[in-house]
């Protein structure tokens, strides 16, 4: 049967970023005889245009459909004001757990043409190359109870509440120590468990299950320290894993290691290997509809979708050597560009991985 894959483009510059990863995708469907359906649907802003809401009950339904989720990204000012519960990053948080999508990992790899992009000196980041897995579906996202109060003497008192179960940590802790015995086999598990009891019992349920994997080193870390040891000396790290706002605050500051938030993808999945495929990188309004946005993030996160949703490993390496090539011939978007490269817009970068991926076979 064909697969079916969800593409959602989104706000901001999310069209035109996906438009990049259509052309991947539709070379290797005409050029490569590869099967796939493809279907477009709305998430985020142009869903709360079109809909009212910002993740339409069809959208949901085609998701639930689809082996995959090829996603853009959601937001922008002209929704900043809204009421809260129709705002479009609230879509993208109704996916994620509407689908079960609890487990993100975000690899923050280092491509040696880009050592010098990065604001770190470049032997502290070169060769870099970490797996941070994000639990997506809980924590203090999700917790209730929430919102905005108003208090006896008339100020007004946000809340909201961190909340983890241990079949929660559990799930995420399993697919970080697989994840680790795959690669160097060393976990590091980021908490606040001197502060935070929900993390406390966190550090004691990753702990119990490395019981299961003998094989993977682990460590932990309270989340400042872990932020001040990835800028300090990042290659320390193989896998870690976190929670869902550690995971969010930690993966952006990972991403600048690697020269620009505009190279990070990132993969959602569900516990059946469905998933959502997204750049870390937000709908960036400064800079939509200029042509200069960079499309590898999401041209990765394809990539990244063929690995872990379609187990297509050979076309996911062929993409990934085809991003590698462009860089090496010298393009860059304005986010990575230096001295003695070529700058090159977000469809020409779009159409550059196309030709390297023809050239490859
Ligand atoms: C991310 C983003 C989202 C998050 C926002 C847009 C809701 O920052 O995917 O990292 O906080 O998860
Ligand atoms: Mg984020």
């Amino acid at each position: 049967m064909t697969k079916k894959i969800l593409i959602l483009p989104g706000d901001g510059i999310g069209p035109e970023i996906i438009s990049q990863a259509e052309k991947v995708l539709a070379f290797l469907i005409q050029e490569r005889g590869v099967k796939l359906d493809l279907e477009h649907g709305l998430l985020g802003g142009c869903a709360v245009d079109a809909a009212g809401v910002p993740m339409p009950e069809e959208t949901l339904a085609k998701a639930k459909e689809s082996s995959a989720i090829l996603l853009g990204s959601v937001g922008g000012p002209k929704w900043e004001t809204i009421e809260r519960s129709i705002r479009p990053e609230r879509g993208l948080l109704a996916i994620r757990s509407g689908l079960g999508l609890f487990a993100n990992l975000r690899p923050a790899v280092l491509f040696p043409q880009l050592a010098s992009a990065s604001t770190l000196n470049e032997d502290v980041v070169s060769g870099l190359d970490i797996m941070i897995v994000r639990e997506l579906t809980g924590g203090i996202y999700f917790g209730e109870p929430r919102g905005i109060r108003e208090l006896d003497d008339g100020q007004r008192q946000g809340y909201n509440t961190l909340v983890y179960s241990e079949s929660e940590i559990e799930r995420i802790a399993r697919i970080a120590f697989e994840s680790a015995s795959k690669r160097q086999g060393r976990l590091c598990s980021v908490d606040k468990a001197n502060v935070l009891e929900a993390t406390e019992l966190w550090r004691e349920v990753v702990t119990g299950i490395s019981k299961d994997y003998p094989d993977v080193e682990l460590q932990h870390m309270y989340v400042d320290n872990a932020a001040m040891q990835l800028v300090r000396d990042p290659k320390q790290f193989d896998v870690m894993v976190t929670t869902n706002m550690f995971g969010d605050i930690l993966s952006d500051l990972a991403s600048m290691l690697t020269g620009s938030i505009g190279m990070l993808p990132s993969a959602s999945l569900a516990s059946d290997g469905s998933g959502m495929y997204e750049p870390c990188h937000g709908s960036a309004p400064d800079i939509t509809g200029q042509n200069v946005a960079n499309p590898l993030a999401t041209i990765l996160s394809l990539s990244m979708l063929f690995r872990y949703s379609l187990s297509e490993a050979a076309i996911a390496d062929k993409i990934e050597q085809s991003v590698s090539q462009v860089l090496s011939e010298g393009l860059r978007t304005k986010d990575i560009d230096a001295e003695g490269m070529t700058c090159v817009g977000t469809e020409e970068m779009g159409d550059a991985v196309v030709k390297a991926l023809s050239s490859i076979d």
